[in-house]
């Protein structure tokens, strides 16, 4: 038996329901009974445990195949069993096809209910069971997905998709709080008109604002019985709609969350959704779902906000490592910098693709960061170097490979521009003899600018060369140290004063 399965009995007949009434309470089951079908669908709105619904068919006012009908659409896993006589076998069986699980034949006998009544138990444990496993796997699946993201507003999208697909909505939005926690702004919506697509609301204002305020759901089922609700939902078409919060579970530092109660809760955004497909109300099951998705999909916004500032510092940590390596040497001061400018700019120049961009945008400032792992007194030297101290120097790319590898947000683009700025397209450079094609093109790029930027550039023994030698150089090594493309954009972006030279 299912725990607390209460039993409805509707009989216009007093006899009928006292004898059904005596069996089913014998037998254990809280039992309530109706004269009609007006009664019983009160009944079934009152107690939320009813699970198996007897009812005969002829009565007044409302036959038991509407009652039927009315009462799966308000509880869609209610079971109905129908009581009838011979005389009305066909529309028993009719009633079967309506939804009807089974009927017994009056009069009937105590093993004749009780076998029914065992039986529609069973089915409703295993439909409860199905749909609880279902509901625990689409689950799973959910939170398995939202914790694979890395971009915030991907994240919200997707959020926003799958809470309109598990309740049947139309129409949806998540407000994301802004910075200072003092106002919602539209970061994702499906279905709503365009000028609602970019609102803001203040904490406290609007359906989404004053939840966000008291930190708690907010299930309408009809805004019409809720007049100083509908003052505030302008952008509703519908009269029913779920607005769910989205709760931080831990501190994040530089966030701020409204918490009007000082320790109340702390509102990272708000989940609306309106227009169920059906044309039905959202009722207390879709606000549950909602609810378990919000909370996981909290968990997944905090994540990613986290990962987000763990990968910034650790960025931030690397390029004052590389910082500190120029700040030996005063003639090297700032070359990180301008190699990364001008790779990007060139970059730009050739119509590489944005994630190409983005790569050298957070790689290129490291290409020397392996430096950390050689000599300063040989990395400063003024006299030329003895072939020992060369061999030293060679190290860095690899020696900077080895530093960045078991960083865990840099991919293989970014090591590469680290471990192959040395390479030269006719294959004599190092460490690795790369040959033509082989060199990635951002490095190739990369070499350019590292080449031209050392050569305008004034050193302890040399002042910088001026443009038309930094051209003669570039020619003269373009096709065995340099891509003859790359060298040939690099002229014209000097010819044409798109390149500073600093001297
Ligand atoms: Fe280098």
């Amino acid at each position: 038996m299912v725990e607390q399965s209460r039993i409805l009995v509707v009989d216009d007949e007093a006899v009928i329901r006292e004898l059904m009434g005596d069996i089913l309470t014998e037998e254990g089951y809280p039992v309530e009974s109706a004269a009609n079908g007006r009664a019983a669908l009160d009944l079934l709105k009152q107690f939320d445990d009813i699970v198996l619904l007897f009812t005969d068919i002829v009565m007044p006012e409302m036959d038991g195949i509407q009652l039927i009908r009315e009462a799966r659409s308000l509880k869609p896993s209610l079971i109905p069993i129908v009581m009838t006589g011979f005389a009305t076998l066909e529309t028993a069986r009719a009633a079967v096809k309506e939804g009807a699980y089974d009927y017994v034949l009056k009069p009937f006998s105590l093993s004749e209910i009780k076998l029914a009544v065992s039986n529609a138990l069973e089915r409703y444990r295993l439909a409860h069971e199905n749909a609880r496993l279902r509901e625990v796997t689409e689950l799973f699946t959910f939170s398995e997905q939202v914790v694979r993201f890395r971009d915030e507003h991907a994240l919200l999208d997707f959020v926003l998709k799958a809470a309109l697909e598990r309740v049947g909505a139309k129409r949806g939005s998540i407000m994301l709080t802004s910075r200072d926690g003092r106002a919602l702004e539209v970061a994702a919506s499906v279905g709503l008109p365009e000028e609602a697509a970019h609102v803001s609301v203040t904490i406290g204002n609007g359906i989404s604002g004053l939840v966000a305020q008291r930190g708690a759901p907010l299930l309408v089922e009809d805004i019409g019985k809720t007049p100083e609700l509908a003052e505030r939902s302008r952008h509703l078409e519908h009269d029913s709609f779920i607005s769910v919060p989205l709760e931080r579970k831990a501190p994040v530092d530089g966030w701020r969350y409204p918490s009007p109660t000082g320790n109340g809760p702390r509102v990272l955004a708000v989940l609306n959704v309106s227009n169920k497909r059906d044309g039905r109300q959202f009722n207390e099951g879709d606000l549950k779902t909602l609810n378990v998705l919000a909370n996981h999909a909290s968990i997944a916004i905090e994540n990613v906000r986290l990962i987000n500032d763990i990968e910034q510092s650790h960025l931030s940590t690397l390029t004052s490592m590389a910082l500190l390596i120029e700040a030996k040497d005063p003639y090297t001061h700032g070359h990180s910098q301008r190699v990364h400018d001008l790779s990007i700019l060139a970059a730009q120049r050739m119509g590489l693709p944005k994630p190409e961009i983005e790569v050298l945008n957070l790689g290129a400032g490291l290409h020397d960061i392996g430096k950390i792992g050689v000599n300063d007194g040989i990395l400063n030297k003024s006299e030329p170097l003895s072939d020992t101290e060369w061999d030293m120097i060679r190290l860095h790319p690899q020696i900077g490979y080895d530093v960045l590898e078991p960083v865990h947000f840099l991919t293989k683009g970014h090591l590469d521009l680290v471990r192959y700025h040395h390479e030269r397209v006719d294959g004599n450079g190092y460490p690795d003899g790369l040959k033509g094609d082989q060199v990635p093109e951002i490095v190739r790029i990369l070499t350019v600018a590292d080449a031209f930027d050392a050569m305008s550039s004034s050193r302890a023994y040399r002042r910088g060369m001026p443009c038309d030698r930094i051209i003669e150089e570039l020619r003269r090594c373009s096709g065995t140290q340099f891509d003859p493309r790359i060298v040939r954009l690099f002229i014209e972006m000097i010819q044409a004063g798109e390149i500073e030279i600093t001297g």
